[in-house]
């Protein structure tokens, strides 16, 4: 299983430190053999003591070494940490944002050049969903525009957007659905997320085509989290 925690405007500095004590201390006593991903805030980033099964990652960057893009980071940024992993797409990029989705291509294009792994988001708004499955998967193929998704270091992240941070987590059997078509095209592993906490993470986690989940909300508490990686494990 692929565990991912995003903290989207959560954490400061101080407490994610102590955030990734725990989580690593917790993951090697475990003796996990899943994947656990964290993505903190920039402000929060750093080259932490870790496991070798847990890495760091970013929310968001911009595709340039460097330059002129006020408020944002580049890779100088994340290369000081020696971070090799990034979120691209989330819905909260592209719909609160404004992100298009040649913008999202062009970020992808960039650090996928530079052999990041790429945690990549897709998900169909409500309105799309209420339309049926096959406006759901088109929608959800429109997000792929641009994307290579034969490319190594890719995980998708199914997460429809009606289910983020909502507390309506989709039902096991659309989900089921869902995955079960999306992996007729994408060969990479899938994620969902989408109101994913500790009471719902075990059922998930046995849906077929379904490799792990990205965690919002039930992430930012440490506990929380570690308890869903040992839930992971079998
Ligand atoms: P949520 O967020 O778990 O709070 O719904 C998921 C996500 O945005 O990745």
């Amino acid at each position: 299983m692929i565990i991912a925690a995003n903290f989207k405007t959560n954490h400061t500095r101080k407490s994610t430190k102590e955030y990734m004590a725990k989580l690593n201390s917790f993951v090697t006593e475990l003796k996990s053999d899943d994947t656990v991903l964290v993505f903190p805030p920039s402000t929060a980033l750093d080259s932490f003591d870790l496991n070798d099964k847990i890495s760091v990652g970013v929310q968001n960057a911009y595709p340039s070494v460097n330059g002129s893009f006020t408020g944002e980071i580049g890779l100088e940024q994340i290369e000081e940490f020696t971070l090799k992993t990034i979120l691209i797409g989330h819905s909260e990029r592209r719909h609160v944002l404004g992100e298009s989705q040649a913008e999202v291509a062009k970020k992808y294009e960039f650090y996928k050049a530079k052999g990041f792994l790429i945690v990549y988001c897709i998900g169909e708004p409500k309105e799309v969903r209420e339309q049926g499955v096959e406006s759901v998967i088109e929608y959800n193929f429109s997000q792929l525009d641009g994307i290579d998704i034969n490319y190594e270091n890719l995980i998708v992240a199914y997460e429809p957007v009606w289910a983020i941070g909502t507390g309506l987590t989709a039902s096991n059997e659309q989900i089921e659905e869902t995955l079960g078509l999306l992996k007729q095209k994408i060969k990479a592993p899938l994620l969902y997320g989408g109101s994913v906490k500790v009471a719902n993470v075990k059922e998930i986690y046995e849906i077929p085509n379904c490799e792990g989940v990205l965690v919002g909300t039930a992430s930012w508490d440490v506990d929380s989290f570690c308890k869903m990686v040992e839930i992971a494990k079998v």
